[in-house]
């Protein structure tokens, strides 16, 4: 894993037409998608944050691109961290709104918002091929319940959600960061727990999933040790994979090499106030 920055736009090759592999000519600073994602919506605004996610180079293909020039006006949130937003403005009406990070190329997040047209999803994620993709899954599908964020998701919990806004967080399988020295870029923190328990509202539940072992038992201690949440399964412990969620394009990738998988699920209470010492 690499230490350097990309913007999703930087780290994402350039759209091919089958046949084609120039990409057009485009004049420097000229946005490559002029109605799509920007760049890096919150610039240099929080630019000293640690970040949770990697650059990655892959291309976006002519379709992801026309649905990122098309619909990206209508279902896409660019995270410049400037405002608050008005969930039931975004979405057209006041249903419950889960919050997903990291979708990927968002397959499974299509497939969850079909069988649930009742749930709002915002899925968030910096990866333009995904943002592309889920737009157009859900044009495909029909799924105008959907509303796909670029950019980065501490940035919209921290500066873009009310308080209690949120009726669900899903993170499946994010970057692992296996080496030490990366573990600071773990999503699943204590920091970020307390951050997402103020967005989340009571009874909300957060539901992780990850094939990386030594993750899943980070994530189980400071689910557990997080006196905002409680353990969905009685006695504790890992969750068994819950029906609705679908298999990930990472999880097929992780149960390829043989990795273990695992589940946890987590319900927003009110503060435990820890009992007196001494
Ligand atoms: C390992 S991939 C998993 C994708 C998908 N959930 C799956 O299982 O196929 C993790 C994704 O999380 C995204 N991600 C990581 N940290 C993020 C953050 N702070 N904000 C938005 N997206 C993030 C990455 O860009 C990446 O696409």
């Amino acid at each position: 894993m690499s230490d350097t920055h990309h913007t999703p736009e930087a780290g994402a090759a350039p759209a091919t037409s089958a046949g084609s592999s120039q990409p057009p000519a485009r004049a420097k600073g000229e946005p490559r998608f002029p109605n799509g994602p920007k760049a890096d919506p919150a610039g240099s605004h929080f630019e000293r944050r640690i970040r949770s996610f990697q650059p990655r180079r892959s291309r976006v293909t002519t379709g992801q691109a026309d649905a990122l020039q098309r619909l990206w006006s209508r279902w896409g949130l660019d995270i410049d961290g400037q405002r608050v937003i008005d969930l039931p403005e975004l979405f057209g009406n006041a249903r419950p709104v889960v919050l997903e990070i990291g979708f990927g190329m968002g397959e499974a997040t299509a497939e969850m918002a079909a069988a649930d047209p009742e749930t709002n999803i915002l899925a968030v994620d910096v990866h333009t091929p995904g943002q592309g993709n889920l737009l157009a899954l859900a044009e495909r599908k029909d799924l105008s319940h959907i509303r796909v964020g670029n950019g980065d998701a501490i940035i919209l919990l921290r500066e873009m959600l009310a308080p209690g806004s949120l009726a669900g967080l899903r993170v499946y399988f994010p970057d692992p960061w296996p080496k030490k020295r990366h573990h600071k870029r773990r999503l699943i923190q204590p920091e970020f727990l307390t951050l997402a328990a103020t967005r989340l509202a009571p009874g909300a539940v957060v539901h992780c999933a990850t094939d990386w072992e030594p993750y899943a038992e980070q994530m189980l201690d400071v689910l557990t040790a997080h006196p905002d949440f409680e353990n969905t399964v009685p006695g504790g412990g890992f969750a068994p994979r819950p029906g609705h969620r679908p298999l990930t394009r990472f999880e097929g990738q992780g149960l390829d090499k043989g990795h273990v998988v695992n589940d946890l699920l987590f319900r927003r209470v009110p503060h435990k106030e820890l009992p007196p010492t001494g």
